[in-house]
């Protein structure tokens, strides 16, 4: 089954995409249902939702492109634009604003030399005030794509902004 998908859609994705994609499609419904992980397994792929990414997981799902960038438009943590190596998503949702979220914000604002939804030059970060990301309990709270990082000051920001540094 995973050769005949490869065979008939153009882009390429790496192996292990389109197993998920075909064993997605064996549980869920309907193809739309697959949707949104697959648009998230592409995006960590690709680094973006570029509109050859759209088009082709569009028709493979049996939608219009339309359809599936209202569907991107909807979520935060999926981007049409390029975005850096590391997203750094800075919640000033109200539990995360009374504990510092802005003051946090600024913080890595000055410390990475960019603005909000910016990206450093070098590739390596991308930043991004969110909306509450559920960690509330442990606020403020910073998501690197898929980790948290919760109960931050700015010290300890940037200790988490040089580790991902450092795994370079
Ligand atoms: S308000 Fe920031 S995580 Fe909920």
């Amino acid at each position: 089954m995973a050769l005949v998908v490869k065979a008939f859609f153009s882009m390429k994705f790496s192996e292990q995409f389109e197993n998920r994609f075909v064993r997605m499609l064996a549980h869920y419904p309907t193809k739309r249902s697959v949707l949104v992980p697959t648009l998230l397994y592409a995006q960590d792929e690709t680094g973006y939702l570029s509109p050859e990414v759209i088009h082709e997981i569009a028709e493979r799902l049996e939608l219009t492109d339309l359809e599936v960038e209202n569907v991107i438009s909807y979520y935060s943590m999926l981007t049409k634009t390029p975005r850096g190596k590391y997203n750094v998503q800075v919640c000033t949702n109200i539990a995360c604003l009374v504990r510092g979220g802005e003051e946090l914000l600024d913080h890595c604002k000055h410390k990475l030399g960019i603005r909000n939804k910016g990206t450093t030059a070098d590739g390596m970060f991308s930043l991004e005030e969110v909306e509450c990301i559920g960690a509330c309990s442990w606020a403020p709270a910073v998501q690197v794509n898929y980790d948290f990082h919760e109960n931050l000051t700015t010290e300890r920001m940037d200790e988490v902004l040089d580790e991902y540094r450092a795994k370079n």
